[in-house]
């Protein structure tokens, strides 16, 4: 398909001299190379950083298109393929790839990311720092990282056990969201990312948590179903609600940003302590339901948030809660106080306040935090 084609939708992130358009379609990999052109990319040379799995499937598909633009040199690194490999190992493993393969201050390689938040995060990051800095592609290949991750330039690796503590702001010249890629994706990966999609719903977009909950979840459905016009049009809101959180608050200075760590605080320290056991995204649906049990308990929610929540939440397989294990909660709380936003001894918490609304929250007492928490562990 012609990345041009009407099905094609084009979200601009406004970032001034950083600004970059984000394409969603079906088909659009093909279409790649003018893509590049147009966007004033006229480098021959391309570092592609994906991980076994993804390059597998889609490497050489996008080293034919890259050599069909006019690139002379395509070179291949990978990642292993699990959340564990988001470390300052591979991170380095990555560095001296690059430097081995292009030593030349002249010979600068574009950088393609081939593949989900983990090979977006730590990509991201490693041609941040490359030389002060390469121009970067993201190609996400998870709809987790077509609605998040690929947006927004924070990019990261996960460090001395704290989730995403070494990183910087890099932003990248082009995000190319072949929701066709999603074909070849679990299940399990798919509902990861509807978890991120439910996510923006719940505090930043009544009319998107409606439309999910609408229909008898039919719209629910037709994600699950991969259709490529629920895709499009689900992850292409998704994409508009990030660009424009983004845009008013870049460098997450001015709390804005952080309407999009709904779920995270719990989430990510569930994520760690649970030794990956769950995706991201599982993780964040139980920390959802923490931070809403949070919200009630504070009074600050109408009682029928947790109810649509849950049932939104359960109708796209995501899991409520996890299976308590001896020493998890322990692992949680120690997680939670080593979490990038701990600070004065407090963590930040954002709260829903109401379907798309939210507050930011960073005196809930301890004991408070611990009920939610313990509620979730079941
Ligand atoms: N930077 C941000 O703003 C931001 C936002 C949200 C999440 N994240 C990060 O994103 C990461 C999670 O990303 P993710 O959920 O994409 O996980 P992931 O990158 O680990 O991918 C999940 C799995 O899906 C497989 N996969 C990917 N694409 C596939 C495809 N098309 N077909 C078949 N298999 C495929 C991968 O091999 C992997 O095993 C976390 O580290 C999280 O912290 C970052
Ligand atoms: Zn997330």
């Amino acid at each position: 398909m012609n990345p041009t084609s009407s099905s094609a939708v084009r979200v601009k992130v406004e970032l001034g001299p950083r600004s970059y358009p984000v394409l969603l379609g079906d088909g659009l990999l093909e279409g790649l190379g003018p893509l590049l052109r147009e966007q004033g990319m006229t480098q021959t040379n391309a570092f592609v950083l994906t991980n076994a799995q993804v390059g597998a499937l889609y490497f050489e598909r996008l080293e034919a298109v890259l050599r069909g633009a006019g690139f002379t040199r395509v070179v291949r690194h990978e990642l292993p393929n699990t959340e564990e490999a988001k470390n300052w190992e591979e991170f380095t493993k990555v560095c001296s790839a690059m430097l081995e393969a292009f030593p030349d201050a002249g010979a600068v390689p574009l950088v393609f990311l081939l593949g989900g938040g983990v090979v977006g995060d730590l990509g991201g990051f490693a041609a941040g720092v490359f030389r002060r800095g390469v121009p970067f592609v993201q190609i996400p290949t998870t709809l987790l990282a077509a609605v998040d991750s690929s947006v927004g330039g924070k990019v990261a690796v996960n460090f001395g056990g704290v989730k995403n503590i070494m990183g910087i702001f890099n932003q990248p010249r082009l995000v190319v969201c072949d929701l066709g890629l999603l074909r070849t994706l679990s299940d399990r990966e798919l509902r990861s990312g509807i978890s991120e999609v439910i996510k923006y719903g719940a505090v930043c977009s009544r009319a998107l948590f409606e439309q999910l909950e609408g229909d008898g979840a039919r719209n629910l459905d037709r994600l699950l179903a991969r259709e490529p016009a629920a895709l499009i049009d689900i992850a292409a809101q998704c994409v508009r609600l990030k660009a424009a959180v983004v845009a008013q608050d870049e460098f997450d200075k001015k709390g804005i940003r952080n309407v999009l760590n709904f779920g995270h605080t719990v989430g990510h320290a569930l994520e760690l302590s649970a030794d990956y056991a769950l995706t991201h995204g599982e993780a964040i649906a139980v920390g959802m339901m923490a931070a809403t049990r949070l919200a009630a308990a504070l009074g600050m929610v109408p009682r029928d948030f947790a109810p649509r929540l849950q049932s939104l939440l359960e109708r796209a397989g995501l899991p409520l809660s996890h299976r308590d294990a001896p020493g998890l909660f322990e692992r949680i709380e120690r997680t939670m106080q080593l979490d990038k936003k701990f600070r004065e001894g407090r963590n930040v918490f954002v709260l829903p306040t109401g379907i798309g609304q939210w507050q930011q929250r960073e005196d809930v007492p301890w004991d408070t935090v611990h009920a939610a928490v313990r509620s979730v562990l079941v």
